[in-house]
């Protein structure tokens, strides 16, 4: 039975668009996934969405949609942008799944028997304007990051997972398992910037928004974002439910790969929630580095962002994959621009890569009539090749089994380059001059066949149709044994007698000028927002929760006016419980400033305040129907009641 390899990448939130840098992320993890399985593995690759949180609600109220409705419509694209990827995920999670929010709750409920969670008071700074909480870290020079304004310090009754409890034992297991954190640089940082100081408990509930997985206990609370969103690795396999034989068979995670800035919520929040579970850690967590544009790291927020649909439509998947996995280390970060791209395509696929299947291709026809002949008694040269190519897929192996993706295919291009420089050394045209050379050129165009095949199945994990495109050039079968990693490990597999089949230039040249003015027009475009939102037919459905969200109140109207420059609106002044407040309304063709003055009628009461021609409304009067034919809602009662 082959082993398991149980690889996740983090799940991703439903932000508008998906940039070039998310695409980084599971890019290198369906790389190394596909490597896994090349080489045997049964392997389980999980990727999802994180859609809860106050964020999302706060969205998707501004679109004028229910949160679920919102994140459906991204999530489709998130899907699409993997499959135009070509990203082989053997499932997709979503936090919004019933088998997720089950199985967190379940945990959550678990670890409140245990005495894990306790309610406690969780203290923040609060963004009136943007109805949003901030931890120190976050605020930018005491401000609120969004918006920029002045914040104020508020408490939250909040539940509270007992990460403290959890801490030494962590500290020794980071100890004893080297590879648990890697590279070992955000080993130390984790250490010594996080757990060595002390861990805090840490906040898992919130109650001011109700976009999130309700606390099975208590109504008024959801779950705060990483409990919720670390248990995915999890609930997709199954775990606390019915049939947990998949959370049997692949958990321990072998590898949770994730950016670097959430390192830490996976090697200190996860494995103290996992301790608390009594649940074994996952094998290795690696930090790999960020793309980042000029002046930082991409993100939409920064209008920086990169949009992978625009590179893939105009270069094809492979060759943004390949860019993105051979440009930098796994490790480090990649300063992206679109020069490097084109001249990496270039250089790399177009020249040397290209042209030496073209070249081959073309000398088999041209000398051979178009059948790989066979080789002779090996030469100094081919004995250099050889030699090389036989250590290559192990050279290969290891460097992939560390996450050393960019070094594996350096290994690989070596190789080409000195399949090239074979060519200009032996000279094939000149041996074709000369009948008595015919077995010496049979011989080169051998090696070159069998170098380009090696090289096909090598590159397999990061250029999948390009793996096939040169096999099928080479006229080998795809699905055949020449085509597995097995196949590669004795060099000479490559049979005599096969037919090469030309074809197009796998990468054709892009002249880099012309083309870099092109993508700036492209990507400006992208980034644009649509011009006009798509109406809505039919009148937009609300839930019961976005209903709760809007506190009505009765409130008595004891002075009302033609509001000033207007002859649409009226300006009230309501008295509603203790307080007044000016309202302004556009009912005066139904109503005039006299009658409205003692009704008692009902208000939004929560409504953000607006300037309407220069005066602050606080809030929106009720009524039903049509200018002129305006009736209000009014009620026989006091003021200052809510209604509902
Ligand atoms: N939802 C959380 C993860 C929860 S995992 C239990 C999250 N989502 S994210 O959408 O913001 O990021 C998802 C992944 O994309 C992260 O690993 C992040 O580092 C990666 N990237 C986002 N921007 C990136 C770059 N510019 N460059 C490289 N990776 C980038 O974090």
């Amino acid at each position: 039975m082959s082993e398991k390899f149980y690889i996740t990448t983090p799940i991703y939130y439903p932000s508008d668009k998906l940039h070039i840098g998310h695409a980084y992320c599971t890019t290198a993890a369906d790389s190394i996934a596909r490597f896994k399985r090349q080489t045997g593995y049964d392997v389980m690759f999980l990727t999802g969405t994180d859609e809860h949180g106050q964020k999302i609600e706060k969205i998707a109220m501004e679109k004028g949609m229910s949160p679920k409705e919102y994140v459906d419509g991204i999530v489709a694209q998130i899907k699409a942008l993997w499959e135009l990827m070509n990203i082989t995920n053997d499932d997709f999670i979503r936090t919004t799944d019933k088998r997720h929010e089950q199985c967190v709750q379940k945990i959550f409920q678990k670890l409140y028997d245990q005495g894990d969670i306790y309610k406690s008071e969780y203290e923040s700074w609060y963004c009136t304007p943007c109805e949003a909480f901030w931890t120190d870290t976050q605020l930018i020079d005491g401000k609120c990051p969004d918006c920029g304004r002045p914040v104020q310090r508020v408490k939250e009754e909040s539940y509270f997972f007992r990460a403290s409890k959890y801490a030494d034992k962590l500290i020794q297991h980071i100890k004893d398992n080297p590879e648990f954190i890697q590279p070992e640089s955000r080993k130390n940082e984790m250490l010594n910037n996080f757990l060595l100081p002390g861990l805090e408990d840490l906040c898992v509930s919130r109650s001011s928004f109700r976009w999130g997985i309700p606390v099975p206990f208590d109504k008024d609370h959801v779950m705060y974002v990483w409990i919720d969103a670390l248990s995915n690795y999890i609930s997709a396999l199954g775990y606390l439910s019915d049939d947990d034989s998949m959370f049997r068979k692949y958990w321990p995670a072998d590898l949770h790969l994730v950016g670097k800035e959430i390192v830490r919520f996976h090697t200190i929040t996860w494995p103290t929630i996992l301790m608390a579970l009594g649940l074994p850690l996952p094998k290795r967590v690696y930090g790999h580095g960020w793309l980042t544009l000029q002046g930082g790291k991409m993100s939409k927020s920064r209008g920086n962002v990169v949009d992978p649909v625009v590179l893939v439509g105009r270069y094809g998947v492979d060759a943004i994959r390949y860019f993105l996995m051979r440009e930098a280390p796994l490790g480090s970060d990649l300063m992206f621009s679109n020069e490097l791209l084109l001249t990496r395509i270039n250089a790399d696929l177009a020249n040397d890569l290209g042209n030496l299947l073209s070249r081959t291709v073309a000398m088999v026809d041209k000398y051979f009539g178009g059948e790989i002949p066979a080789a002779g008694e090996a030469e100094k040269d081919d004995r250099k090749l050889i030699d090389f190519a036989s250590g290559l897929p192990g050279r290969f192996e290891a460097l992939m089994n560390e996450w050393k993706v960019s070094e594996a295919l350096g290994e690989t291009w070596q190789y080409v380059g000195m399949l090239n420089k074979y060519i200009d050394v032996t000279m094939p045209w000149a041996l074709a001059k000369d009948e008595g050379k015919k077995p010496r050129l049979a011989s080169v165009m051998y090696h070159l066949a069998e170098g380009l095949r090696i090289i096909s199945v090598l590159i397999e994990s990061v250029m999948p149709e390009t793996a096939v495109k040169m096999r099928e050039q080479l006229g080998i079968d795809n699905c055949g044994p020449l085509s597995c990693w097995d196949s590669i490990l004795e060099y000479g597999q490559l049979r005599a007698g096969i037919n090469v089949m030309k074809g197009a230039p796998i990468f054709p040249r892009i002249e880099v000028d012309k083309e870099l003015a092109e993508l700036d027009k492209l990507m400006a475009a992208a980034q644009e927002p649509p011009k006009e939102e798509k109406k809505q037919e039919g009148p937009q459905q609300i839930t019961i929760d976005d209903f709760k969200k809007v506190q009505l109140k009765t409130a008595k109207v004891i002075h009302c006016e033609n509001l000033e420059g207007s002859d649409k609106l009226l300006k009230l002044t309501v008295k509603c419980g203790g307080e007044r407040r000016t309202i302004v309304s556009g009912i005066r063709e139904s109503f005039c400033a006299q009658d409205m003055v003692g009704k008692t009628v009902v208000i939004v009461a929560n409504l953000k305040p607006a300037k309407l021609r220069g005066t602050l409304s606080e809030g929106m009067i009720l009524a039903v129907g049509d200018n002129p034919d305006i009736a209000l809602v009014t009620a026989d009662s006091e003021d200052g009641l809510t209604v509902g």
